[in-house]
């Protein structure tokens, strides 16, 4: 559904890409690994149209993203694609209910549509009694599983998270872990993920490794 293939991109002398290539399916875990600096975040920046790489291309569902203008590219981010970073990145004025709400209320939602997208979010991911509460009153992981609902919200295609558990425990790593998995299998949502984490590398369903910019999978 997703294919990247052979990106190259350079950062002035810096060679963040040297022919990288990944393909992530429908429904399916793809974890890039590898050691800091070897290109992963480049890697899924690239894979989300986020960043132009210098040359190779990126194809999603038969469209090619590394040629489509800027517009038409951020309209079909928007819709089909959703982001998970490091810091959960939650609107602190906002309880985690109203967090998770806000892609809908942005895309013109039905107020009733919302609430029961949101409901059956936090529900899923075990949330629901912390929703009216603010991301500084709950815990990190609880933030970070806010932060995974509202970017599954608006039922993306494929969803990027660039070390979605890194700032977390084992434990609470697993909890988000487990609700991408959940992601993938119920809504057949792709997820390309970066982790340093081998424990969550080796329950994801392919795995690419970095290493000076070039992907072995
Ligand atoms: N905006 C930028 N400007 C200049 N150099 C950059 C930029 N982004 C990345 N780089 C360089 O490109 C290379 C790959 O960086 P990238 O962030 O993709 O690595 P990474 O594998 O995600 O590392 P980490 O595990 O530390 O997050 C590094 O040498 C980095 O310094
Ligand atoms: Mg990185």
């Amino acid at each position: 559904m997703l294919s990247a293939e052979k990106l190259t991109l350079s950062f002035g002398k810096t060679v963040a890409l040297a022919g990288a290539s990944a393909t992530v399916h429908r429904g399916e875990v793809l974890a890039l690994v590898g050691p800091s600096g070897s290109g992963k975040s480049t890697m899924l920046y690239c894979m989300a149209g986020l960043l132009d790489p210098d040359g190779g291309k990126v194809e999603f569902d038969g469209r090619i993203l590394t040629k489509l203008n800027d517009d038409v590219r951020s309209d079909l981010r928007r819709r089909e694609f959703g982001f998970v970073f490091q810091f959960a990145e939650l609107v602190p004025e906002l309880s985690l209910r109203e967090n998770v709400s806000l892609p809908l209320e942005l895309n013109g939602v039905s107020r009733r549509e919302r609430e029961a997208r949101v409901d059956e979010l936090l529900d899923r991911l075990g949330i629901a009694e912390q929703a009216g509460r603010r991301p500084a009153k709950v815990s990190g992981g609880q933030a970070q599983r806010a932060a995974v609902a509202r970017a599954m919200a608006h039922r993306p295609r494929v969803l990027f998270a660039d070390e979605p558990t890194g700032a977390l425990d084992s434990q609470n790593g697993t909890l988000v872990l487990d609700a991408l998995l959940d992601l993938a299998a119920v809504d057949e949502t792709a997820v390309v993920l970066v982790t340093h984490d081998p424990e969550i590398s080796a329950r994801a369903h392919r795995v690419v490794q970095m290493r000076d910019g070039v992907a072995t999978s």
